[in-house]
Parts: C-alpha cells; structure tokens; sequence
C-alpha cells in the first residue's frame, strides 16, 4: 500500500476544498446560467439550493471520506461491503474526467486572455472587436488545443507529483487576491452608465420566472460550484484528521465559494446592461466579452486585466487538479497502479475527449451545432455531466448517508475525538428526507416538463 499522505493542518484541507471549489464555475458558470435562467429568481433557488442541500451534502462527503479513508469507489466498497454502491464512486471517477476535458477549454481560453490582454488589444476596444477576438480563439482549429493541451499537461504534472497539498501555500494567498481584485472590478462596473439595470436584473427577483428547468439548473450549478456530487470532496475529505471539525469545514467552503460568485454576478451585470450589444443570455461566452470591456473602461487596466487573467487561470487550475485527483486516487488505491502513471493515463484520456469540446465553439460545424440536438458538444457535456450527473450523484450519496450506511454513523464520524455537533437534528433530517425528497422532487419534474414541451 502507497503512503495516502495527509494535509498538514485544517487550514491546509479547506484551502484545497476551497480551491477545488472555487473556480470557473463561480466566475464564468454562475454569471451565464444566471443570465440564461432568468436573473435573480435563478440566484434566489440558487441560494436556497447551498443552505439547504450544499451544507448537508459537504458534510456527508467529507464525512464518508474521512470514515473509510478512500477514494469514491474504495469508499462505498469498505462501508457498505458485498453490494453494489461502489457504482456511485464510479460514475463520480467518469463525471469527474468528462468534466476535466470541457472545463480546461474554457480554463485554456482564461490563460490565452492573459496573453492577450498582455499585448494592450482590449484597451479601447469596442463590443465588436471584443467578439471578433473571441471568435478568434475559441473557434480556431489550433489555438484551443495548444490552451487545453496546456491546462491539462500543468495538471497532470501537479497531480503526478502528488504535491496538491503543497499548492495550500499559493492558494492561501492568492484566492484572498483574486477577490479583492473582483471587488476592485465590481466597483468599476457598478459605477458604469445603466449599471442599475443590471443590478435589477440580478437581485430583484420575478418568482413567475420559477419553473423546473430553472430549478433543476440551480441545482447543478450549486452542486457544480461546490464541487459536490462526484466524490471530488470525499477524496479530500478522505486526507482529513479526526480531530478536526466537518461542520466547520463545510460551513466555510460554501460560504466563500457562494461569496465568491455572488461578487463575480456584480463584476458582470452591471456591465452587460451599459454596453449595446451585449445580453447576459450571451452564453458561455458571456465573461469573455464582458470582463474585456470592464477592464477596457479602468484605469490601469492593463495591470488588473492581466492579473485577473493570471488569477482565474490559477483558480481553475485550482479546480481541475481536484477533478483528475479523484480517478487518479482510484488507480492508485484500487488497481495499486503508481501515482505518476495513474495522472498520465487519466489526463490523457481527458485530453482526447477534451478535443472534441475544443473543437465544438465555431472550428468544426458538425461539433458546434450537433445534428438533432443543436448545440455544441462542450455544452452538451456540461448538460449531462455538469449538471445531471451530479445531482444524481447527490441523490445517491444522500440515500447512502440516510438509508445504507446510516445517520448515526455519519454523526459518530463527526463527533469523532469530541467534536461537538451542534445540529446533529437538523442534519438528520435533511440528509435523511429533506435533501433525496427535493432532489426527486427536481428530477421527476424536469423530465415530465421536457417530455411535455417535446
Ligand atoms: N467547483 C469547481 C468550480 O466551481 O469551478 C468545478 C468542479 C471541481 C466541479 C471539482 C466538480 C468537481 F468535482
């Protein structure tokens, strides 16, 4: 057996949880499904959806790694033994190398933006230019491939070297920055013209606006933001110590992964509203034509573009090496394969499945507006692995926390060397009736209204 290793404190856990969570889908995810759902109503199920399913669900994933001290697949096979819930860790190991592929495109555009905003092009570039140079780089043939080639190559040597928990050191600091750095830009794009049109758009709610494919998109993006569903925080979990606190950790996490976003919605409405030409139903091109103009509009521009740049580039770095961490643990634990080999084979694998996504925002028309379904192949991924992937993984760890391995062991988890948990009720019943009934609730429901419609 390989030495697992551990982190060095309980700041150093929830930095990388933090890191993991904290990423693209705060900063370019929250603000273009908000748009394309309707605004704040959107925001609002959004919030609801952290409090009442996120928290329980962090809890129990941090929880069920720490108590079997393994990867998904090895977890459920050492706490529910002779049966077939190891197939939830399975599909967690599979979401999580689909996601890895799609999700370093849009990270592969966020480091070529650094280059570009580098060689002065967004200043006083207009909307239409803007567009044109992101055109350029995602509907090239090449340029996405040497930017996906890029991301996963630097996460695969990180995860090969296994020095994760070395990155808490960078993480520490540099997240703290590039939130005052998001605050900086708010302010900017908060004091542009027509800026409170935007700010109606986001936080003035139309609850008519409420139907099924806004909530169930609410909820994948909340699970999708907190890294929940696929077992990337159970892994981290699983290097976690008794004595610390999983309530206290998981509070944490969601409250500045939800900080974060909400912040990142104040960086991009107001401007999208000041702007002709610009709609926040934009897509996932969304922030890469509205950050360009915020920055474009500011003194000092240069700097703070190209430190934003840099900054979401170290956040979904941040992300992506938790999402090939959880496969690789899997080949290590399960298969006994080594740590460098395991890396390479699964972010090889990503690499492969990430050309077709890279391909489908303009370069290959077939990827770009797939036959029958007409959208690209990237936001079809993300549809079925960003979205209904995890919150099926959701359902299946909550029923395995209220019905498998049970409540009880869960709380005797946490309250292991004498943590005190405070709303072990609470907790109960959420886990156990609240959390599975909703996400039911979500999943019954979207299917019958998109069967309706059809
Ligand atoms: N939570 C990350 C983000 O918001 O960017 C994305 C992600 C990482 C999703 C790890 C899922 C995961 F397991």
């Amino acid at each position: 057996m390989q030495d697992r290793g551990s982190w060095s404190s309980r700041f150093g856990f929830v930095m990388a949880a933090v890191g993991s969570a904290v990423g693209l889908g705060n900063i370019w995810r929250f603000p273009y499904y908000t748009g394309t759902h309707g605004g704040a109503a959107f925001v609002f199920v959004y919030l609801l959806a952290v409090i009442i399913l996120g928290i329980p669900l962090l809890i129990t994933e941090i929880a069920v790694g720490r108590a079997s001290n393994k990867n998904p697949v090895g977890a459920f096979k050492t706490l529910a033994p002779n049966s077939r819930w190891y197939l939830v860790g399975i599909l967690g190991v599979v979401t999580g190398i689909v996601i890895l592929s799609y999700y370093s495109v849009i990270a592969g555009w966020v480091f070529g933006y650094i280059f570009i905003t580098l060689s002065n092009k967004f200043s006083g570039a207009d909307e239409q230019i803007i567009s044109y140079i992101f055109q350029t780089v995602s509907g090239s043939p090449i340029i996405p491939l040497i930017l996906l080639l890029i991301i996963i190559g630097f996460t695969t040597y990180i995860v090969s070297k296994g020095i994760q928990s070395g990155i808490e050191r960078y993480t520490k600091v540099l997240m703290p920055v590039l939130f005052f750095l998001l605050i900086i830009l708010a302010i900017r794009s908060l004091t542009l013209p027509n800026a409170i049109r935007g700010i109606e758009f986001y936080l003035s709610p139309d609850l008519s606006k409420i139907d099924a494919k806004v909530i169930a998109a609410a909820l994948g993006q909340a699970f999708f933001s907190l890294s929940l569903g696929m077992g990337a925080i159970l892994t981290y979990g699983s290097y976690l110590a008794k004595r610390e606190n999983i309530f206290g950790c998981s509070a944490w996490i969601a409250f500045s992964d939800t900080l974060v976003a909400i912040v990142a919605g104040f960086v991009i409405f107001p401007a999208v509203f000041s702007v002709e030409g610009l709609s926040p139903a934009d897509g996932p091109a969304l922030i890469f034509k509205v950050l360009p103009i915020v920055i474009s509009k500011m003194p000092g521009g240069l700097i703070f573009g190209t430190a934003l740049f840099v900054l979401l580039t170290i956040a979904a770095v941040t992300s992506t090496i938790s999402l090939l961490e959880v496969g690789t643990s899997f080949l290590i634990d399960e298969y006994n394969i080594e740590r460098k080999r395991a890396a390479y084979i699964l972010g090889g694998i990503s690499f492969i499945l990430g050309i077709f996504s890279a391909l489908s925002c303009g370069a290959v028309g077939f990827l770009s507006k797939l036959p029958f379904l007409g959208i690209d192949f990237l936001s079809l991924m993300d549809v079925i692995f960003g979205n209904i992937s995890l919150i099926f993984g959701s359902l299946c760890i909550a029923l395995f926390a209220g019905y498998k391995w049970k409540v009880d062991n869960i709380i005797a988890e946490i309250e292991s060397e004498n943590v005190n948990f405070k709303f072990r009720m609470l907790y109960k019943v959420l886990i156990k009736y609240i959390v599975p009934l909703l996400i039911l609730l979500v999943f019954v429901n979207f299917i019958v209204e998109t069967f309706l419609k059809l």
